[in-house]
């Protein structure tokens, strides 16, 4: 009889935010098309380790299982990527699984990515449409406009970009390029360009533009291939107007 076929992870754990991370081998029974998350659950299954071990279950984040939320990024062989899209058959062994290093560990390999929805909130990376009645449809974008503007809405806030950033770290409050991503895409809204002199303000202060030093990883760390650069360097031309309109003391569109 043939040996049943397996996959080695080596997983780097964490009990709490504080404590010490370690590192746990796994071996999981292979199946084709095996992705991370479906080896994770397994090892959630029956949690034991290479050695033989009783362990406890590997805590991470999860939901939508097609690459759309973002909530399973994680660092897999080195690169920060969603768990759910990564396919065993593609990877390198041992596999080696950690938490991504730019947010804090909650557990394992789940991380607390606040850092990012809090900058979400600093720029107002929203349409503000509250009201107790019906305001109908709302104004058309032209056809060209709404095309790249599609491309910015498709963030999952999975933060891998923010990961790969050599200016986002513990020691510096740079927003990192998705949030400022953002800004662009609800500047070029028709009405969320109300707040658009706002947001520009926001990011020519502190965490904003100026700490971008144009490593361009982010770009090429995306998942959903959002032009994050382009969209940098046209916050730069619109953060350069702003100061003239603000020095000017002219209106604050
Ligand atoms: S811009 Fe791309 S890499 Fe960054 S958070 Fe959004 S989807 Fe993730
Ligand atoms: S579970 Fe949603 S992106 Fe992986």
């Amino acid at each position: 009889m043939s040996e049943q076929k397996t996959v080695t992870f080596i997983i780097t754990r964490q009990d709490d935010t504080n404590s010490a991370s370690y590192q746990e081998e796994f071996e999981v029974p292979y199946r084709p098309n095996l992705n991370v998350i479906a080896a994770l659950m397994e090892i959630r299954r029956n949690p034991v380790n290479k050695k033989g071990e009783k362990t406890t279950p590997i805590a991470w984040d999860m939901n939508c299982l097609e690459e759309v939320c973002g909530a399973c990024s994680m660092v897999i062989n080195g690169r920060p990527r969603q768990s759910c899209s990564a396919i065993v058959d593609q990877l390198e062994q041992p596999i080696r699984l950690e938490p991504m290093k730019t947010f804090p560990v909650v557990r394992d390999l789940q991380i607390d990515r606040s850092r990012m929805f809090d900058s979400l909130k600093k720029v107002k990376a929203w349409i503000p449409i509250d009201g107790t009645y019906d305001l109908g449809a709302g104004p058309r974008m032209p056809e060209v406009k709404r095309q790249w503007a599609y491309e910015l809405s498709k963030c999952m806030t999975c933060g891998v970009c923010l990961e790969s950033c050599p200016n986002v770290n513990s020691k510096s409050s740079f927003i990192g390029p998705a949030p400022l991503s953002q800004v662009r895409l609800f500047n070029a809204h028709p009405t969320g360009a109300m707040n658009k002199a706002e947001r520009l303000e926001t990011i020519m202060g502190d965490g904003g533009l100026a700490n971008c030093g144009n490593a361009q990883n982010c770009v090429q760390a995306c998942p959903k291939g959002i032009p994050l650069t382009t969209s940098i360097a046209a916050l730069n031309r619109d953060t350069a107007i702003q100061s003239f309109k603000n020095f000017f003391g002219s209106d604050k569109v």
